[in-house]
C-alpha cells in the first residue's frame, strides 16, 4: 500500500516527538533530581568524550531508574532470557555498509554511563521552557504499521540531517512501538536525532525514549525508567561515524523485543544484538503484552517544522537511491511465536506527509523484511 500519510493521522508519537514533548517542566525537575542522585551516589569515574560530552559511570544497581515509583521492588535483569528466533540469520549484503559506532564510553564492567552535560542541560532547559505547550508542527516520511507484534528489527542508515540552529526544530529517524487507546498511548522507541536548540550542537545523537503508565514522555536517563545493562553505550551521546552523501555509508542494527519470560522490552544493537538495556514491563499497562502500532522512518517536529522544514535522512529525495538517499532495511517484526518475520505488507501504510519536501521510494518486501529509501530536503535548498 502506498499512499500519502495524513500528517496528524493518529497516534504519531515518534521518538522525536517523545523527545520534544518529553522535555516538560516535570522532567526538568526530575533531571535536577537525577543529577543530585548521581552526586549523592558519588560517581566513580567521569569520562569526557571527544566533542565535550561528559559521562559519569555509576554502579549498574544504583542507576537512577531504580528511583521510579513503579520499580521499587524491581530485580535487575542483566541479559535477555533469549533472543527472538532468527536473530542470527544474517541478512543479505546488498551494498557495502559499515556499522555506525554508537557512543562508546568505557565505564568499568558493573557500571553504566550516564550523560551529565550539566551546562548543556541547563541551556536546553532554558530553551525548553519557551517550547512548552507550543503547538508543534510535524512532518514525516516512512512506514506506519498496524498489527499485533512483539518486537521490531531494522538496519538504519545513519545521516546527519540539517536542522537550522536557531529554529527549535529537530529531525529524527528510528523505530517506535505503540499500544493503547487515544490519550493513553504507551510508546517505546530508539532513534538517532539532530536537535541543535535542545542539546546545543548539531551532532547526531542516539536516544531511547518511552511513555508509560505515568503518561510522561522520557528519554535516556533524563528521567527514571529505562534500565541500562551495557557498561559502554552512552545514551544521548554522539554517533561518531555518520554517512556521507555519495560516500561511505554507516548503519546501526537495532532490535527491540519483548522478553517472553520477564515481559521486559529489550533493546539491542549491532550485528551481535548486544543488549543496551530494557524497559521493565511494570512501567506499562497497554504495551505490557504486545505492540499494535509501529513507525519506521523519519520525522521533523517543532515550531517551524512545516513552514521552514529541516531535512530528513540524507536531505535528498528517496528516488536518488543507494548511497545518496537514506535507507531503512531488513525491517522485520517478532511474531506470536517469538520469531523474526517479514511484516504483513497489507498492514502497512507507506508515504510522506508532504511530497514536495520528502519521499519514500525503493519499497521492497522479501524474506529478509522490508526495504525503503526515505527522506528529503524539506525547505533546505
Ligand atoms: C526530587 O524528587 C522528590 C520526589 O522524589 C521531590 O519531592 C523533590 O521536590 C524533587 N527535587 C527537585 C529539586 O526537583
Ligand atoms: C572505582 O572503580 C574502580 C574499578 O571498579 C575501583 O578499582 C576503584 O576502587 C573505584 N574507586 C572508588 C573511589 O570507588
Ligand atoms: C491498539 O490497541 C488499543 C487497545 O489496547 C486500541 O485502543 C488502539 O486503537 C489500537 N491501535 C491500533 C493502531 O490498532
Ligand atoms: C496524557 O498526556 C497527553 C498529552 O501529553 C494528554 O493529551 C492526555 O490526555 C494524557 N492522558 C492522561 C490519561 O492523562
Amino acid at each position: 500500500m502506498k499512499e500519502r500519510l495524513a500528517t496528524r493521522a493518529l497516534l504519531v508519537v515518534s521518538c522525536l516527538v517523545l523527545v520534544t514533548r518529553g522535555i516538560d517542566a516535570r522532567s526538568n525537575m526530575q533531571r535536577e533530581n537525577s543529577s543530585q542522585i548521581i552526586t549523592n551516589r558519588q560517581l566513580n569515574t567521569t569520562i569526557t568524550m571527544e566533542g565535550g560530552d561528559v559521562f559519569g559511570c555509576i554502579d549498574v544497581n544504583l542507576q537512577p531508574s531504580f528511583d521510579h515509583p513503579l520499580l521499587k521492588d524491581h530485580k535487575i535483569q542483566m541479559k535477555p532470557s533469549s533472543l527472538p528466533i532468527g536473530h542470527n540469520i544474517p541478512s543479505p549484503v546488498l551494498h557495502v555498509v559499515s556499522q555506525a559506532r554508537l557512543p562508546i564510553v568505557e565505564c568499568p564492567i558493573g557500571m553504566v554511563p550516564i550523560l551529565r552535560n550539566d551546562g548543556r542541560d541547563q541551556r536546553a532547559t532554558h530553551i525548553t521552557e519557551q517550547v512548552i505547550n507550543m503547538d508543534d508542527q510535524l512532518e514525516e516520511a516512512g512506514i506506519k504499521y498496524r498489527d499485533d507484534f512483539y518486537g521490531v528489527r531494522a538496519t538504519i542508515n545513519v545521516y546527519g540531517p540539517k536542522v537550522k540552529k536557531d529554529s527549535k526544530d529537530l529531525s529524527q529517524s528510528g523505530i517506535q512501538i505503540d499500544n493503547g487507546p487515544r490519550g493513553h498511548v504507551e510508546s517505546i522507541a530508539a532513534c538517532y536525532s539532530v536537535a541543535p536548540s535542545f542539546v546545543g550542537d548539531s551532532f547526531v545523537r542516539f536516544h531511547v525514549a518511552w511513555r508509560g503508565i505515568l503518561n510522561k514522555t522520557c528519554y535516556d536517563h533524563t528521567c527514571p525508567g529505562f534500565v541500562e545493562v551495557s557498561h559502554n553505550v552512552g545514551l544521548g551521546g554522539r554517533i561518531l561515524l555518520v554517512s556521507v552523501y555519495n560516500g561511505p555509508q554507516f548503519a546501526i542494527n537495532i532490535l527491540i523485543f519483548k522478553d517472553p519470560k520477564t515481559k521486559n522490552w529489550w533493546v539491542t544493537y549491532g550485528e551481535e544484538n548486544t543488549p543496551i538495556g530494557y524497559w521493565p514491563s511494570s512501567l506499562f499497562s497497554y504495551i505490557k503484552d504486545k505492540g499494535n502500532f509501529s513507525y519506521w522512518g523519519g520525522h521533523v517536529s517543532g515550531p517551524t517544522a512545516s513552514s521552514d522544514s529541516p531535512q530528513i535522512g540524507s536531505g535528498h529525495f528517496a528516488s536518488e537511491g543507494n548511497g545518496k538517499a537514506a535507507f531503512m532495511r531488513n525491517i522485520q517484526i517478532v511474531d506470536g511465536n517469538n520469531k523474526l518475520v517479514t511484516p504483513n505488507r497489507y498492514k502497512d501504510v507507506v508515504g510522506t506527509s508532504d511530497t514536495s519536501k520528502y519521499s519514500v521510494d525503493g519499497y521492497e518486501v522479501n524474506n529478509h523484511g522490508i526495504h525503503m529509501y526515505y527522506g528529503g530536503p524539506g525547505n533546505f535548498v
